[in-house]
């Protein structure tokens, strides 16, 4: 299990967690430029949902990245390397477009991965959603031939639960739920 803690412990902003080797500060302006290169970055994007995303529309995400921590109090991460303060890419929870179940989502630059980073995120992104926000269930989606984002699904202890056609390929839907629940 990875140790996390509060960085900022006022109830006003929300609130980073550290792990440790990671710290994911919750989507702000700062983080706006790092972001849209990310969104527009084919390596991170082409198997994601949104897409490979131009300056305009990855500036859209990011503002609905930042309105999403007021409106809902969780959201998406910047994830950075604690020891060289370095941007690597994002982590979090993003609000559902139906229904009330928060989506782990998640995604790395190139130079940052294979180093245990997006299991360590995602483990702290988890923990944080059934610990502090009492979130009783968490969803997640991947493309049905992303194999390296569906083994750590699994083992984050998310379980298959449907699939379904888009635009080509299968989408893949997992749920996991926090201990006690169903
Ligand atoms: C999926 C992704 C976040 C994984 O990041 P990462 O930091 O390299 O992952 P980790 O180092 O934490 O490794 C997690 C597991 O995946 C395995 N893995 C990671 N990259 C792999 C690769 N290229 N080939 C095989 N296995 C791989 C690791 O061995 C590890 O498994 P293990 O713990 O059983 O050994 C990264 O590849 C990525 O950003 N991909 C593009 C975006 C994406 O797919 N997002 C998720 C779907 S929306």
């Amino acid at each position: 299990m990875v140790a996390f803690r509060p960085v900022t412990p006022s109830m006003a902003e929300p609130t980073a967690i550290q792990t440790e080797r990671l710290i994911l500060e919750p989507a702000a302006e700062r983080h706006r430029e790092n972001l849209i290169a990310f969104l527009g970055d084919p390596a991170v994007m082409s198997v994601r949902k949104l897409g490979v995303l131009d300056t305009s529309a990855a500036s859209q995400v990011v503002n609905r990245m930042i309105a999403q921590w007021s409106s809902h109090g969780y959201g998406m991460f910047a994830v950075i390397e604690r020891d060289t303060g370095a941007f690597l890419g994002e982590c979090g929870l993003r609000a559902p477009e139906q229904g009330t179940i928060p989506e782990l989502s998640y995604g790395l630059l190139t130079a940052a991965r294979r180093k245990g980073y997006a299991r360590e995120a995602a483990t702290a992104t988890v923990e944080h959603g059934f610990g502090p926000l009492g979130q009783p269930t968490l969803v997640a989606f991947a493309r049905g031939d992303n194999a390296i984002s569906r083994r750590l699904l699994e083992s984050l202890g998310f379980e298959l639960v449907g699939e379904r056609p888009k635009d080509g390929y299968t989408v893949v839907q997992y749920e996991a739920r926090a201990r006690g629940e169903g």
